[in-house]
């Protein structure tokens, strides 16, 4: 009787809500194993909350079950990016597989169902642990989260003439000139959204938004907030984001200093400092490397056949 019902169950199928305490289980075993490889990354996670949140996602996520066995799992989430187009978005916790043919056979069978419902891409957030796995199925680097511990004894002094003060409604023309500087370096379209999002980002009682000036002119921005807890970073990582420096300003250290001043007017003790860049913004990542971070996850993409 058992294993007629085994025969009966198809290799790969749709994920059931029973499913996800054994797929939180599959998670943390994997960032476990990851953990060896970087110990900055977090296997610390809520089980049942993850739980839930694989049984909310459970409609978008497929298993591997070969011989009635669960061998892997692959969820995406399907989004629009700022251009318009869809790609379907998995993240740490939407993917495990005990070996690279298995995310191959889960690959195969998923991607026409996104490729139906009209996606153009598949991007994936992978430990570097994984990330061979990937680029041997043909996905290629677009970015990387990187992060260093922060210690509460670390001071940086500031550079000459150069202040930090959090940023004003009045200071929205520069700090736009700013995000086009971020949108360079990073090789995106201007986002005709980009003063929506600053404005929103100084109104965010969650989000602290800081400016340098060197003589009293606004020369640098960065953007900082708490992570909270999200599958594979340890609590109190202070995320950067929106980091830029005026042209004329930069090799000052005024990015560092102004790091330096997010983690210490933070409210709470900050654990690691996490950004992320484009692998293609060679600035940035040499800037990032020399702070002392280390590359937790890569973003990894591949076109849709
Ligand atoms: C990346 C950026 C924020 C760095 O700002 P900065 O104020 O010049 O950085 P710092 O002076 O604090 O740099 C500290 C160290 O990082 C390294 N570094 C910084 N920028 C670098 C670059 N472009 N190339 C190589 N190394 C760099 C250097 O070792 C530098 O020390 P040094 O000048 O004594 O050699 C700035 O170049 C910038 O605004 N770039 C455009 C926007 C952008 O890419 N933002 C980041 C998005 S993730």
């Amino acid at each position: 009787m058992e294993r007629t019902l085994k025969w009966g169950v198809p290799p790969v199928r749709r994920g059931l809500p029973s499913d996800a305490p054994a797929l939180a289980d599959r998670v943390v075993q994997q960032l476990q194993r990851s953990r060896e490889f970087e110990p900055l990354l977090s296997a610390t996670v809520r089980r049942r909350e993850l739980s839930t949140a694989l049984t909310h996602a459970i409609a978008d996520t497929w298993v591997d079950e070969s011989g009635g066995t669960l061998h892997g799992h692959l969820c995406a989430r399907l989004l629009e990016d700022s251009s318009g187009e869809l790609t379907a978005y998995s993240g740490p916790d939407a993917v495990s597989f005990e070996s690279v043919g298995v995310l191959a056979h889960l690959l195969t069978q998923v991607q026409p169902s996104w490729r139906v419902r009209g996606a153009l891409r598949h991007s994936v957030w992978t430990s570097l642990e994984d990330y061979r796995a990937w680029t041997g199925l043909g996905y290629e680097p677009v970015a990387v989260s990187l992060a260093r511990e922060w210690m509460p004894h670390t001071r940086v002094t500031p550079p000459h003439d150069v202040s930090v003060r959090p940023a004003l409604t009045s200071d929205l023309p520069v700090l736009r000139e700013l995000d086009h500087e971020i949108d360079r370096a990073q090789g995106e379209e201007f986002d005709d959204s980009a003063e929506e999002r600053l404005r929103e980002l100084l109104e965010d009682p969650e989000v602290t938004y800081l400016v340098a000036t060197l003589r009293d002119e606004v020369v640098a921005q960065v953007v900082t907030w708490d992570l909270g807890e999200l599958v594979g970073y340890p609590r109190h990582t202070l995320h950067v984001s929106d980091l830029a420096v005026r042209r004329e300003g930069r090799r000052l250290g005024v990015a560092t200093y102004l790091i330096s001043e997010s983690v210490r007017r933070h409210p709470h003790p900050v654990r690691l400092v996490e950004a992320r860049s484009r692998v293609s913004n060679a600035g940035a990542v040499a800037f990032w490397n020399r702070l002392g971070c280390r590359t937790l996850f890569v973003q990894v993409e591949r076109a849709l056949d």
